[in-house]
C-alpha cells in the first residue's frame, strides 16, 4: 500500500523524488486514493502558449492536433506540453470523492480545477472537438485532483465556457489589483488577449484619473477592438518580440516609463521589450508562460535595469472569486467574453 501524499507524489512514475508538475510521467490510473477527487471531464482549456505551439506544429489541422494532444497525455499521464512545459485547466463534474479529500462536494457538482493540467492525472477516452478560437478542447475523459489541489464550483448564473475562460487566467487581474497603485503608468503587452483585457480593465480601475494605461498589440484589428471597449488610454501597435520597437512606440506616447508592466503574450522572446519600458524600481509581471528566466535575468542586467521581476504565479488568494466577479459584474467585459466563448 502506497503512502498517500497530499501533493500527489505517490503518483509520480519518473523521475522519482519530484512533484507531479516536474515529473515527465505520472500514474493516470483513474482509481482514486482516499485523499483524491475524481472528475468526469467535459472540457480542457489548454494554456494559450501550449495551444499556440500545438496549433503551429500541426498547421492548425484539427485531426493532427487531436493526435498530438492524445500522444502527450498517453506519454505523460497529464496534459503538459513538452515544449512549453505548461498545461491549462479543466471543466467537469465531480464523479467520486475520497473519504480523506479535504472538502466533500456533492456528486455531479460542476467544477473547474484551479491547478494546472501540467500536474493533473488525466485520461482521455475521446477528443470530441477542438475550438481553434478559444483554446478549448471538448473531450470524454477523467481526471484526478490531489488533496492539495484547488477547484471552484461554476456559478450557476454564469455560462460555463465564459467561467472556464476567465478562470484559466484568474491570477492575472487579481495580481494586477495588488501591484498597481493610483497614478501609476501601466503597460500591458498583449492587451487584446484574454488575460490582457482583464488586466487592462483592472489596471485602468486601479490607476484612477491620474494614471495611464498603455496597451501593446500586434494587429490593427486589435486597436479597433480595444478602442471600442474603451479600456486603455493609449494603444500602440508593436511586435512584442521587437524590443526596440516596443520601447520607441511606448515612450512616444507615455510621459514616463512604466511603474508596472504586465506581460500577457503567448510567444517567446518578449522579455526585453517589457524590461526596457519599465522604470528603475518599477515592476515587470511576467504572466506569460513563454517567459525565459535566463533571458529576463541576464537581459535586465545587460541593460542596467534595476527592475523587480515577478513570475506570474497563477494563484493568488481569492483569485477565482475576484476574476469571476470582475467578468460577471462588468457589463462590457461580460459581453466581450460571451461573444467570444459562447
Ligand atoms: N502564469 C499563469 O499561471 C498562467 C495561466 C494561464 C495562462 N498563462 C499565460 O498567459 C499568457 C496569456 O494567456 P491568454 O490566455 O491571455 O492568451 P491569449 O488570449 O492568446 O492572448 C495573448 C495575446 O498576445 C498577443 N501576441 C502574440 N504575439 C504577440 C506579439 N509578437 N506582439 C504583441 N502581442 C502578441 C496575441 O495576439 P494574436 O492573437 O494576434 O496572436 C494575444 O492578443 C500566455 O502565455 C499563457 O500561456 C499563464
Amino acid at each position: 500500500m502506497k503512502t498517500l501524499c497530499r501533493y500527489g507524489t505517490n503518483r509520480v512514475i519518473h523521475p522519482q523524488g519530484v512533484l507531479p508538475q516536474a515529473a515527465s510521467k505520472i500514474d493516470n490510473t483513474m482509481t482514486i486514493y482516499d485523499n483524491e477527487l475524481l472528475i468526469k471531464v467535459d472540457t480542457l482549456n489548454i494554456d494559450s502558449a501550449s495551444f499556440t505551439q500545438i496549433k503551429q506544429a500541426c498547421n492548425a489541422n484539427i485531426s493532427q492536433m487531436k493526435t498530438m494532444i492524445l500522444k502527450i497525455v498517453n506519454d505523460r499521464g497529464k496534459m503538459q506540453n513538452p515544449v512549453t512545459g505548461s498545461g491549462g485547466m479543466l471543466l467537469g463534474y465531480v464523479k467520486e470523492v475520497g473519504k480523506k479529500f479535504p472538502s466533500q462536494p456533492q456528486l455531479n457538482t460542476k467544477i473547474a480545477t484551479l491547478v494546472s493540467l501540467s500536474l493533473t492525472p488525466l485520461h482521455i477516452e475521446e477528443i470530441i472537438d477542438i475550438n481553434l478560437e478559444t483554446d478549448q478542447v471538448k473531450i470524454k475523459g477523467e481526471a484526478i485532483l490531489f488533496e492539495s489541489g484547488i477547484y471552484t464550483e461554476i456559478p450557476t448564473i454564469m455560462n460555463e465556457r465564459v467561467a472556464l475562460a476567465a478562470l484559466d487566467v484568474a491570477g492575472a487581474p487579481a495580481q494586477v489589483a495588488k501591484l498597481v497603485n493610483q497614478g501609476d503608468t501601466v503597460v500591458i503587452i498583449g492587451a487584446a488577449g484574454k488575460s490582457g483585457i482583464l488586466c487592462a480593465y483592472q489596471a485602468r480601475k486601479s490607476v484612477g484619473d491620474t494614471g495611464c494605461v498603455i496597451a501593446v498589440v500586434n494587429e490593427p484589428s486589435q486597436i479597433t477592438f480595444l478602442e471600442n471597449h474603451d479600456i486603455c488610454d493609449h494603444i500602440v501597435l508593436a511586435d512584442a518580440t521587437n524590443a526596440m520597437e516596443v520601447y520607441d512606440k511606448v515612450t512616444n506616447v507615455a510621459s514616463t516609463l512604466a511603474d508596472v508592466t504586465i506581460n500577457v503574450v503567448n510567444v517567446d522572446n518578449t522579455e526585453m521589450g517589457s524590461i526596457l519600458i519599465t522604470k528603475d524600481d518599477g515592476t515587470v509581471y511576467f504572466f506569460s508562460m513563454a517567459t525565459s528566466f535566463t533571458k529576463a535575468a541576464l537581459g535586465a542586467e545587460g541593460v542596467k535595469k534595476d527592475v523587480k521581476m515577478l513570475i506570474g504565479n497563477g494563484y493568488t488568494k481569492n483569485h477565482a472569486n475576484f476574476t469571476l466577479d470582475l467578468v460577471q459584474n462588468t457589463p462590457r467585459i461580460k459581453q466581450l467574453f460571451e461573444e467570444k466563448y459562447i
